[in-house]
């Protein structure tokens, strides 16, 4: 077996892009904070003082950050023009809100990350949890902003569909909770598609059922869709045609208890579908950018808040299947299979 030794020009030059993409990303942020990114998706070629002045912004600074941005691959330089412009390309990653490559909420993410290391610290040395309604704020905007367009492009298209007779179940008017449901995005994605059936997002953390009622609203979708607090393991005594769970199984301090709760909602025929992130079952397996990012968050946020619940699990975010598979087992589904997978997700049928 070829053991890989890299060298340390080639660790420092990972760890110098690692660094220049922190610094660049705070940039993103800004840029797409103050709709520059849009405005040039827009516009199409522009010099540097016409996207200040129709940004509003000052052109100085304008100057600094579209350096930033030519320099970091992200907006396009015509020297001999002077001009700025985004391509297709660069328009998909940080202008297009509704792509499911748009990456420029994720990094509100990080900030929350910084934002919260003397929280971590202090959990690391005392052993304590960290609620996810504790987070900054930014964490819980972020996440939801980065799944919305991947649940856009993928749970009705792909993911319901893989799930064998739930469409037509759907079409027909079903019964759907979706548990841990943050913001609602996947909630009102499934209610925009399925008009004869109903929906019934729950969350632990308040402030996200508030921030999911008001989209409902704005949505016209009140009427089908209902947000409440309520712990996984608590669902009220209806039962459920579906019962998802979106990137939150392994947030619960009792996976094993909410899977039960699950199950035993279930109507005769119906599924539970878990959607986790992507990861393979070993470490070895889990070594890149993806696993990376998805690890750093779950030391930091999905521990974090499974601790703070002091049940009898700590999945993390990068459980694998085979431990997902243990929990559902556990809680006595019949028939767990993994119907799909995406870069970044893992998509569980569990049928009773
Ligand atoms: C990473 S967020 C995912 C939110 C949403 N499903 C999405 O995909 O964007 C995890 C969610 O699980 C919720 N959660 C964690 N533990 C929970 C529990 N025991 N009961 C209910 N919700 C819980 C958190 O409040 C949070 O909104």
């Amino acid at each position: 077996m070829s053991v890989h030794k890299p060298t340390l020009q080639f660790v420092f030059g990972r760890m110098f892009d690692d660094l220049s993409a922190n610094y660049g990303g705070v940039m993103i942020s800004i840029g797409h904070r103050l709709g520059l990114y849009r405005l040039m998706a827009e516009t199409g070629p522009l010099g540097c003082d016409a996207i200040a002045e129709r940004s509003g912004c000052a052109p100085r600074y304008i100057r600094e950050w579209l350096a930033s941005q030519v320099a970091g691959g992200c907006v396009a330089y015509d020297p001999a023009s002077a001009t700025y412009r985004l391509t297709p390309e660069q328009a998909a990653i940080f202008a297009d809100h509704s792509s499911p490559t748009f990456l420029a909420p994720a990094w509100q993410c990080v900030a929350a990350l910084w934002a919260g290391e003397e929280r971590t610290l202090e959990a690391f040395r005392t052993g304590q949890g960290v609620p996810w309604g504790e987070q900054d704020q930014r964490m819980i905007c972020g996440s939801a902003a980065f799944y919305r367009n991947c649940y856009a492009a993928s749970l009705v298209p792909q993911w319901l569909p893989a799930l064998p007779g739930m469409v037509e179940r759907l079409e027909a008017g079903s019964a759907v909770a979706d548990v841990g449901c943050g913001h609602g995005y996947s909630t009102l994605l499934m209610a925009e598609a399925f008009p004869n059936s109903r929906f019934a997002g729950f969350d632990g953390d308040p402030g996200s059922i508030a921030i999911a009622r008001s989209l409902a609203v704005e949505r016209g979708l009140a009427e089908r869709v209902t947000f409440a607090v309520c712990d996984a393991q608590e669902l009220p005594g209806e039962s459920y045609d579906l019962v998802c769970f979106f990137d939150c199984l392994h947030d619960t301090g009792f996976p094993v208890a909410s899977a039960l709760a699950a199950r035993q909602a279930l109507k005769s025929g119906g599924a539970a579908m878990i959607v986790e992130p992507f990861a393979s079952d070993r470490l070895e397996d889990n070594v890149g950018s993806v696993g990376r990012t998805f690890y750093a968050a779950s030391t930091a946020v999905c521990c974090a808040h499974a601790i703070s619940e002091k049940g009898s699990h700590v999945l993390g975010a990068q459980a694998g299947f085979a431990a997902l598979r243990e929990v559902l087992d556990e809680a006595g589904f019949d028939s767990i299979t993994l119907a799909a997978e995406t870069p970044f997700n893992l998509i569980i049928d569990a049928r009773a």
